[in-house]
């Protein structure tokens, strides 16, 4: 299987009240769609929540800083029978190096989630240890959305990674197919600070 992985790299007084309340209110509209209002299976809940940039998807996460544990939900919009993965890549940006967890509906209809190292442009996308400690993984599907949970940590190296997500259409033989080479699916990768709401 050959997997590409992107990763490369604001009148008069009372109109003025009036007008400074409807644009309050749509702030707060607005305010209200954010991503730290998604309600997630059983009840689970996290504290801070980025919106990503690309392949409709979101980081939601508690950062324990006593444990310096991290414990995520990557949630994107996927069809069934496609795949999602959200990295880390600990010594560069982009895909090759990537400390990953990947997601996918299971042949036997379950969702499944699992650790896997991307240390090539061709990854094997097999379940591998990663090179820090990954528990609790599980993998849900909800209103067309994958969601991967998981606890990782100890961070070794700060609060600040480089990080990388991804989503494919297709898995063949429980195996994630190469994803797509469209500008989203190379762009998705950035910084993020565990410590920032
Ligand atoms: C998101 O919504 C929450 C709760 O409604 C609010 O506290 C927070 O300030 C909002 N964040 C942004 C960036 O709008
Ligand atoms: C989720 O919270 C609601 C309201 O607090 C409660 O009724 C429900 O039983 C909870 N569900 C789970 C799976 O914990
Ligand atoms: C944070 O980690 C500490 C040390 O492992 C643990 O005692 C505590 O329960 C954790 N807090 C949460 C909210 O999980
Ligand atoms: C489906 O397969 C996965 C991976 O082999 C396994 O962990 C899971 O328990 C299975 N689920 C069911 C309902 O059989
Ligand atoms: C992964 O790590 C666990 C313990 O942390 C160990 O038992 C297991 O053998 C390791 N698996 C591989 C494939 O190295
Ligand atoms: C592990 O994940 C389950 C849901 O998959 C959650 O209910 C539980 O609280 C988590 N446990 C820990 C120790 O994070
Ligand atoms: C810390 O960085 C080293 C290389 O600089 C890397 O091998 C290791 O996996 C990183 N640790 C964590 C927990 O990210």
């Amino acid at each position: 299987m050959v997997l590409v992985f992107p990763f490369v790299p604001m009148a008069s007084n009372s109109t003025s009240k009036l007008l400074f309340c409807i644009l309050a209110s749509l702030f707060l509209v607005t305010s209200a769609q954010n991503c730290s209002n998604h309600i997630f299976p059983a009840n689970r809940t996290f504290t801070s929540c980025k919106k990503l940039p690309f392949l409709e998807a979101n980081l939601h996460w508690n950062y324990n800083s006593s444990s310096a544990e991290v414990s995520i939900a990557y949630r994107a919009k996927q069809d069934p029978k496609g795949w999602v993965a959200w990295a880390i890549n600990p010594t560069r940006q982009g895909m090759v190096g990537s400390q990953a967890l990947v997601a996918f509906r299971n042949s036997n209809d379950s969702m499944i989630a699992y650790p896997t190292q991307i240390t090539s442009y061709n990854p094997s996308m097999e379940r591998e240890n990663l090179s820090f400690q990954v528990s609790n993984i599980s993998a849900d599907y909800s209103n067309n959305e994958m969601i991967i949970f998981a606890t990782i940590g100890t961070l070794g190296n700060g609060t600040t990674v480089n990080h990388v997500w991804q989503s494919g259409s297709s898995v063949s033989s429980n195996i994630p197919q190469m994803h797509p080479l469209s500008s989203p699916h190379l762009q998705s990768f950035g910084k993020i600070d565990f410590q920032t709401v």
